[in-house]
């Protein structure tokens, strides 16, 4: 399953994709700490700290941070566990994982969510944090995340999630879809700023609902799967490797 339709605007077929988001994200990367700090009101490194304490990462644990980006999980991570000497942050973002390397001292692989190039059984908790939408395949992907996480090891996938409808709905719609992007390029004077968050809008408008991710999540043999929110807006999709 897709997290979301081809985005025909983007690209012209599925096959295209992974090409087209590395470019966004490889052009976007110096300006993207700057534009989701002020974005999210500079809540961001709290909220990425306390679910991963919420949902049990603790000192000694061996992490796995898919889509690491910029680090902004990994950072995070590192003041919970310590360390970052057990940390390995994956993106497939030569861009990104560069910004990341001047953050911390983990283990930084480039590759994709969906081949994870790590043996079985090798994390004790797995993150990804805003990715979600841009994976080829839901499924595929979270039979990879179960492979790698040890027996009864953790997995949390942060997202943000379009409220169903009604006034929430439109606020958000015209936060993120019109506001958000036009900002990011006012304070950045750079328009690839604003494709990187005017396509984060365009995702989440098209993404699956949360049911969807759960069913995918479910079926790719994962247990103790949940979704938590936060102000309705942020999901914290939770499971276990039993
Ligand atoms: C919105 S950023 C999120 C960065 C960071 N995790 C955070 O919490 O802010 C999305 C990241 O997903 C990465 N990404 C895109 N496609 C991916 C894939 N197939 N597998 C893993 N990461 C991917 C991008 O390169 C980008 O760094």
């Amino acid at each position: 399953m897709t997290p979301h339709p081809t985005l025909a605007k983007h690209y012209a077929s599925a096959a295209e994709k992974p090409a087209f988001v590395n470019q966004l994200f490889d052009a976007g990367a110096p300006h993207y700490d700057l534009v989701v700090d002020w974005g999210f009101l500079r809540s961001g490194a709290h909220y990425r700290r306390t679910t991963q304490l919420k949902h049990g990462l603790k000192p000694g644990d061996c992490l796995l941070d898919v889509a690491c980006g910029t680090g902004l999980v990994a950072v995070e991570a590192a003041k919970i566990l310590g360390t970052a000497a057990n940390i390995t942050c994956l993106d497939p973002s030569a861009g990104m994982l560069a910004v990341a390397r001047t953050k911390l001292d983990a283990r930084f692989v480039q590759g994709r969510a969906e081949a994870l190039p790590f043996p079985d059984n090798s994390f004790d908790f797995l993150t990804m944090g805003y990715a979600l939408r841009h994976v080829t395949d839901l499924e595929t992907t979270f039979r990879e995340y179960r492979r790698v996480l040890k027996p009864g090891g953790k997995l949390l996938i942060l997202e943000v999630t379009k409220p169903a409808g009604g006034f929430a709905g439109v606020l958000f719609r015209i936060y993120f879809g019109r506001l958000y992007p036009a900002l990011a390029q006012l304070f950045t004077r750079s328009r690839e700023a604003r494709a990187m968050m005017r396509y984060y809008w365009e995702t989440m408008d098209a993404c699956v609902p949360p049911a969807a991710v759960l069913e995918a999540l479910r079926a790719a043999g994962l247990a103790a799967v949940r979704r938590d929110t936060a102000l309705g807006l942020f999901s914290e999709y939770v499971g276990v490797k039993s």
